[in-house]
């Protein structure tokens, strides 16, 4: 979808029309609204007239006008409610609508969508994010494409005095939405196309492309470094692990570097601790956390962010084969703690323990692990927040304040020392389950604390937020979660 910033005083070009209304306001009141023919006019009138469309209870409708013109009503709710929460599906709405009555163009106008304390310049780029998000397609795997309809062209007009920074909004918001849109892909490709090694290849491709330094450990390299974490998940499987780190440095020369740490666990079979059949369907999707991290130094690259950011993401399948390591196994750690293994199905953490010891070189100003970790921060948040862990409470609340901005919905949950029991091993120093069964999101989170005490540091669990839910307004399959937030976290840095 390509976008324009225009005067909205010019005359829309656009096949579509867009007028979007609170609750009980009037169609004149738009400032689009003197561009619409006569007779469309009434058609419009007839219809709140009728209450076939009502401002007030988010519908929308569809006018075919004159000279093949489409008018797109979309009805906001409440005036008094409204917020860059509602914006984000509002963009949505306005981009389905539009595919659905096949209209390849709109005009919209942007300040109609303003919510107090948002700047302009974040409305464009949370608008132009959310179409671009809405637009997006994963057919890749259909031979037969179908009736696949996506919008070429969104105008986004505004009063001249909100040119520049809408404008600006603009870019950033393509760039994200882009980006997010690219971890859907990595999310969505099945296991069998998605191993370690292609999504090394596909890291290298994002370094290639935004001049960001890659570098893959192999299981060789991986074992002089004797990340036995790592090497101990991925023996069941036939697919080599591979490290991957991406180093951007947009920042000064010794600037502390953000490090972000992504789970890449190819396929989740459980391993041994075998996944009954409905619970390993999505698990071509657990290297979500890892897609997230790669996307987003991708973005962070292309905005020519001027920070320093590291990407690591250990990359592994978890296959229940004769290899494979075992309940019971004592896996010695890069950190030399002696990981015991309860559940090889709680393969994710393990992985992570190996990454967040190796974030340690870098002098971390701050670690952010991403992680579709456990199905347990699912069962306590659901589909619309991922769970966020950190023992500072400072970081917490800027981490809460970057998720609600960037639309990465996050809810904190704790990690006290009271938890520390849990994780205690009884024959290894950490063990990969807790001694209950409740408060798993908490017990995992608590595990990679123990491997991530010399740096401030956070954890986000998105196995709740990994797959798209109705009413959301995204196609089915992998949201990119995480990918926003971490981009927004580089963007505030200063
Ligand atoms: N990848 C899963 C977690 C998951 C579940 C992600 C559902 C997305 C959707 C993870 O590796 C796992 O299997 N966790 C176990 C841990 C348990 C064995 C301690 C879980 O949550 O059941
Ligand atoms: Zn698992
Ligand atoms: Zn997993």
């Amino acid at each position: 979808m390509k976008f324009q910033v225009k005067d909205i005083k010019s005359k829309p070009a656009t096949v579509g029309l867009v007028l979007c209304y609170f609750a009980k306001e009037k169609p004149s009141v738009h400032p689009l609204y003197k561009f619409v023919t006569a007779a469309d006019k009434k058609q419009v009138e007839r219809l709140f007239k009728a209450k076939e469309f009502s401002s007030g209870e988010k519908q929308s409708q569809v006018i075919l006008g004159a000279q093949k013109k489409k008018i797109l009503l979309i009805g906001l709710g409440e005036k008094k409610n409204w917020n860059l929460r509602h914006a984000v599906l509002a963009a949505r709405r306005i981009t389905n609508l539009a595919k659905n009555y096949k209209v390849k163009s709109v005009t919209i106008g942007l300040e109609t969508l303003a919510a107090s304390g948002v700047s302009s310049e974040r409305l464009a780029q949370t608008v132009t994010e959310n179409m671009v998000l809405a637009d997006y397609v994963f057919n890749q795997y259909k031979k037969d494409k179908g009736e696949q309809f996506t919008v070429n062209q969104a105008v986004l007009a505004v009063s001249k005095m909100a040119l520049k920074s809408v404008s600006a909004g603009v870019k950033i918001g393509e760039v994200v939405g882009a980006q997010v849109n690219y971890a859907r892909d990595l999310g969505n490709t099945p296991g069998g196309e998605m191993t370690p090694t292609l999504l090394a290849n596909r890291a290298k491709e994002v370094g290639r492309v935004n001049h960001i330094k890659v570098t893959v450990l192999n299981q060789k390299q991986m074992e002089a470094n004797k990340m036995g974490a790592i090497l101990g998940v991925a023996k069941g499987s036939s697919e080599e692990p591979k490290f991957i780190i991406m180093e951007y440095y947009g920042g000064k020369k010794n600037d502390a570097p953000f490090v972000f740490v992504g789970k890449g666990v190819t396929f989740d079979t459980g391993g041994l601790n075998l996944k009954p059949e409905d619970h390993m369907l999505d698990m071509w999707m657990d290297m979500c956390g890892g897609a997230a991290v790669i996307s987003a130094l991708g973005a962070i690259a292309k905005l020519k962010l001027p920070v320093n950011v590291m990407g690591l993401v250990p990359a592994v399948e978890n296959m229940p084969g004769g290899a494979g390591y075992r309940p019971g196994d004592l896996l010695k750690s890069l950190s030399g703690k002696y990981i015991e293994v309860l559940n090889t199905d709680a393969e994710g953490r393990v992985i992570l323990a190996d990454a967040l010891t190796y974030a340690e070189r870098y002098k971390p100003r701050l670690v952010v692990d991403v992680a579709t970790l456990t199905g347990a921060c699912m069962v306590a948040l659901g589909a619309q927040a991922a769970g966020l862990f950190t023992p500072d409470d400072k970081i917490a609340n800027e981490l809460l304040t970057a998720g609600e901005i960037s639309g990465d919905y996050l809810w904190r949950l704790p990690l006290w020392e009271e938890y520390a029991d849990e994780v205690k091993g009884t024959f290894g120093d950490v063990q990969n389950m807790g001694k209950s069964r409740y408060g798993g999101a908490i017990t995992a989170a608590m595990f990679l604390y123990q491997f991530a005490k010399k740096y401030p540091w956070v954890h986000i669990d998105i196995a709740g937020t990994m797959k798209a839910v109705d009413g959301q307004g995204l196609a089915k399959g992998a949201t990119g979660t995480g990918t926003r937030v971490l981009i927004e976290l580089a963007k505030n840095y200063k």
